[in-house]
């Protein structure tokens, strides 16, 4: 595998499971040092980077809630401290919600949004201190924020800021020779796929989960994490130097 990030050092919000864990992954079989974020499973975070390690890699786990812009800002710190510098912010750090408009309250809007799109904006905040030119800014949106999706509201909105952020924040971050771009999976097989795919579902429609997905998707499957992840590695690389401020779709062609 090409060594694109050879020498560079990235940090990857939400890296402890599913596509987090696969980005850090690619970026470590690239060459990059890799420190990776995670909120509350210290067993998962602490076997990827016994894989990594194993396989010739830098990598350490760092517990950071990025609902707390505190502990994000020492995550980007602790990270610069441990490997000497930051090229990547690589943010995964999210949570699904499902409810309809009836059930809806505050402390639910807040939750979802505090994560969700509060958390990366101050992810990109501490990231961006320490980066020079050249440094990259990978957050993520979802195939949900342009869909219209049952009871998906808050989710949906809080990933729609993300790609709104991304825009604004690309002319900032120009000037200081930093691109950032989103990324918008699809249905992706991980954890949050596993509890919360059904609800994808329009309510009433009887059809079996396959089935549906071959109504819904070009490709007829969701993606493996490794495949989301070979398109972060894109938008993280030199590749990707005259792209920002877009987000990038990568859902198997969602109609
Ligand atoms: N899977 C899909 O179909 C899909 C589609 C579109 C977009 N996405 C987006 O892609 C991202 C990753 O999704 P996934 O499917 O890989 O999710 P996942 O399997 O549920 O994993 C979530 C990851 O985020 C971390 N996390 C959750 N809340 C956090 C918080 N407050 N602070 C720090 N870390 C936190 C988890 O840490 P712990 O392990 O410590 O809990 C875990 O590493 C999310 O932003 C999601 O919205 C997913």
């Amino acid at each position: 595998m090409d060594k694109r990030f050879a020498g560079k050092v990235a940090v990857v919000t939400g890296g402890s499971r599913g596509i987090g864990a696969a980005v850090a992954t690619r970026l470590a079989a690239e060459g990059a040092a890799v420190a990776i974020g995670y909120r509350g499973n210290h067993d998962a975070a602490d076997a990827l980077v016994a894989r990594l390690t194993g396989d010739g890699g830098r990598a350490i786990a760092l517990q950071a809630d990025v609902a707390d812009p505190d502990q994000t800002g020492h995550l980007v710190d602790e990270t610069v401290r441990a490997f000497g510098r930051l090229d990547v912010l690589a943010s995964f750090a999210g949570i699904e919600h499902f409810g309809p408009l009836e059930t809806l309250t505050p402390g639910d809007f807040d939750r979802v949004f505090t994560v969700n799109t509060r958390g990366q904006l101050f992810a990109v905040q501490h990231a961006a201190r320490h980066m020079g030119t050249g440094g990259r800014i990978v957050l993520t949106s979802s195939v949900s924020a342009t869909r219209a999706i049952f009871h998906h509201t808050l989710y949906a909105a809080s990933k729609a800021a993300v790609e709104s952020m991304v825009l604004n924040l690309s002319a900032e971050l120009g000037r200081q020779g930093i691109t950032i771009n989103a990324i918008a999976p699809g249905g992706t097989a991980t954890d949050m796929a596993a509890e919360h795919g059904e609800a994808y579902r329009h309510p009433g429609l009887e059809l079996p989960l396959e089935k549906w997905l071959r109504t819904q998707i070009a490709l007829e499957r969701l993606a493996d994490p490794a495949e989301i992840a070979s398109a972060v590695a894109f938008l993280a690389s030199d590749d990707a130097a005259y792209m920002t401020g877009r987000t990038l779709p990568v859902d198997g062609g969602f109609f």
